[in-house]
């Protein structure tokens, strides 16, 4: 989704600004704009471009052109108007007295331009931005000639607006009358102040953290309702009443290199090949030993046995392939804890009245932290106090935050849209969760909890194997490139696996694809097998393996061509099938860790096969802040 970048300091802002944004690229824009204030100029000096990024560095000599220390800059993903230079941020009122960009949604910009139409205002854009920034304009205007000094007419006129709008929203805002003075506020959108390093002295401001990597690891969360005033000295943060509030300075851990594509064609095919270290990363500190007994240790969460052992029902909540990695948890759960578990996706969950159990725990999976839907999701939960617990990535995201515990998957910062790694580790974390459980409510005995915590911490090796075969698929991939559509089958967990390997592929390839668990095809979808159709059909589950073979033999004598998707021994899947990759041997209910990875190289080497853009595809963005 739309990207924020802000500087001011003592160095050029526009060259800054571009390179923030480019760390920001992966997350899907279709126009970019900046806007920087020198000070010897008249006025705020704006420069917007439709498309790529690269664009607005040809307008602007990659910022040389733009002359200023303090500015911003923000990539957009076109929501209310089409992607345009018109409708791209920053927006800016009459004179550019007030410049402005923004994430978010405001709810309520309709009847905000009406109101300001009413009062004279002209608007230039289709957006509910320029309604915020005209407002913002309105009520700085208001305020002129009063005895307040700049920075109290800002946050005053900050203030109002953040009470007048609905919505979601972070801001970076700057005043035609205040140079070098950069403004920031949010409400359920992220938004970060990194404090700069000594040789470029200043602040800036990011909707995440790569925007700042390259210039410093000191950041400041801005919380909701939440404003910053920033100037190359001085850093103050207020609440909405305009009260100044201190923040903590947090140093973040990993650092650019790590947002790098380190030698790879693409950040996909790196993120791949980082899965076992992040799935080694997420399983490793959880698992302790005593007494050469091993026993995973969830005290993180602050759930202790008897509080597990107390949950009458399990529900988990996500979107896209964090519903994909809940669907795979409710299998493993419910067989092992013998624990009741639902599903849902996030943006159908919050219409359907869900009934909680006062004893249930709600589950909210998420790689960003900041997906709408789930985040609406879990305030849901919240009102109806059910207990809360996060899975996700993005340290001090709003869904990490939010919720009553959270538990972090270490897969590192995932920059690919299409997920792999950070799919990968949630996995595990409901893996964890679910022999936890099972242990705590006397399900599963000693020996057998031994077997699974060693058969876990085999994964990273054995997705290693798999890596180490990725050729193989990539042949296949060359050879099916063309193909119009492609079904996913399989039965149980492999259904839940194939649901994730069919969103892999339409979302970087384009080509049509649809999972349907096995046993369904010949209720209506075997209609469409025809010759030449791409059948993958997944198949690690011993007890089912006969069934989902048969399936396939159903839709090969309709026509279609069979992937055979199984663990190595079951080679009798060959008979049937046209071209087959074997995974190695685990406990079934783990196999989905292995079995997604040929399913995301399948996806990886089509899309390269047609020549797409394999991070950054079109339509999507990294991460969906709207509803
Ligand atoms: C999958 O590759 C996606 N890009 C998408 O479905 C994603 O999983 C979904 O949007 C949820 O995002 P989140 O994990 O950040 O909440």
């Amino acid at each position: 989704m739309c990207g924020i970048v802000g500087y001011t300091g003592c160095c050029q802002a526009a060259p800054i600004l571009l390179e923030g944004l480019t760390r920001l690229e992966y997350r899907g824009y279709d126009s970019a704009g900046i806007a920087v204030r020198d000070e010897g100029a008249p006025r705020i000096e704006v420069v917007k471009a439709k498309g790529r990024l690269k664009n607005l560095m040809e307008m602007t000599d990659s910022g040389r052109a733009v002359r200023g220390c303090c500015g911003v800059g923000h990539t957009r993903w076109a929501t209310h108007g089409e992607p345009s230079t018109v409708n791209a941020h920053p927006h800016d009122s009459k004179d550019k007295r007030v410049v402005l960009v923004h994430n978010g949604i405001i709810e309520n910009h309709q009847e905000i331009r009406e109101a300001l139409q009413r009062k004279g205002y002209v608007f230039k854009s289709q957006t509910d931005t320029e309604a915020a920034c005209l407002l913002l304009d309105s009520y700085y205007a208001e305020s002129m000639g009063g005895d307040l000094s700049p920075r109290e007419r800002a946050l005053d006129a900050i203030h109002r607006l953040m009470i007048r709008v609905r919505g979601s929203y972070a801001l970076g805002i700057l005043f035609g009358d205040q140079p070098g003075v950069l403004y920031a506020a949010r409400k359920d959108s992220p938004l970060i102040v990194g404090c700069c390093s000594e040789e470029m002295h200043g602040h800036m401001i990011a909707s995440d953290v790569p925007a700042v990597l390259g210039f410093t690891r000191n950041v400041v969360y801005i919380g909701n309702d939440e404003i910053a005033c920033l100037t190359r000295d001085e850093r103050h943060i207020y609440n909405i009443d305009c009260e100044e509030i201190e923040k903590p300075v947090t140093e973040i851990q990993w650092d650019a290199a790590a947002a790098e594509k380190d030698g790879y064609e693409h950040f996909m095919m790196k993120e791949i090949h980082e899965q076992p270290r992040a799935v080694r990363d997420t399983l490793s500190p959880r698992i302790k030993e005593e007494e050469e007994k091993r026993f995973i240790d969830l005290s993180e969460t602050g759930l202790t046995d008897e509080d597990l052992a107390g949950i009458s029902r399990v529900y988990m909540v996500g979107c896209g392939s964090a519903y994909h990695a809940a669907c795979v948890g409710r299998v493993v759960l419910e067989q092992l804890a013998h624990v009741p578990c639902e599903v849902d996706l996030a943006s159908e969950f919050r219409y359907r009245d869900p009934i909680l159990e006062e004893r249930g725990l709600v589950i909210f999976i998420s790689q960003s932290g900041e997906t709408a839907d789930t985040l609406a999701a879990l305030r849901l939960c919240r009102e109806c106090g059910v207990r809360t617990l996060a899975v996700v990535n993005v340290v001090g995201s709003s869904i990490a935050r939010e919720a009553d515990a959270v538990m972090y998957t270490w897969a590192g910062p995932e920059i690919s849209v299409a997920t792999t790694k950070a799919y990968s580790t949630q996995l595990c974390a409901l893996y964890l969760i679910a022999v936890k459980l099972a242990s705590a409510r006397g399900q599963i005995d000693e020996a057998r909890q031994a077997q699974l915590i060693e058969d876990m911490l085999a994964l990273p090796d054995k997705i290693e194997r798999v890596l180490s075969d990725k050729e193989r698929v990539q042949w296949f991939a060359n050879k099916m490139a063309a193909c119009k559509d492609v079904f996913f089958i399989g039965r149980g967990l492999d259904y839940a696996i194939s649901l994730e390997g069919s969103l892999k592929l339409k979302e970087i390839s384009y080509i049509h694809s649809e999972a349907y668990a096995a046993g369904e095809l010949k209720h209506g979808t075997i209609s469409l097998i025809e010759d030449g159709v791409l059948v993958v059909g997944v198949a690690t589950q011993p007890a089912l393996f006969e069934k989902v073979v048969s399936n396939m033999t159903e839709a090969r004598s309709r026509g279609a061509y069979l992937f055979g998707l199984t663990t190595y021994g079951q080679y009798a899947i060959e008979d049937t099938v046209n071209f087959t990759v074997y995974v190695p041997r685990t406990d079934p209910l783990f196999a989905t860790s292995l079995a997604v990875v040929p399913l995301q190289l399948l996806a990886y080497y089509i899309s390269c096969a047609k020549g797409l853009d394999v991070d950054k595809p079109r339509n999507l963005a990294k991460s969906v802040t709207v509803e």
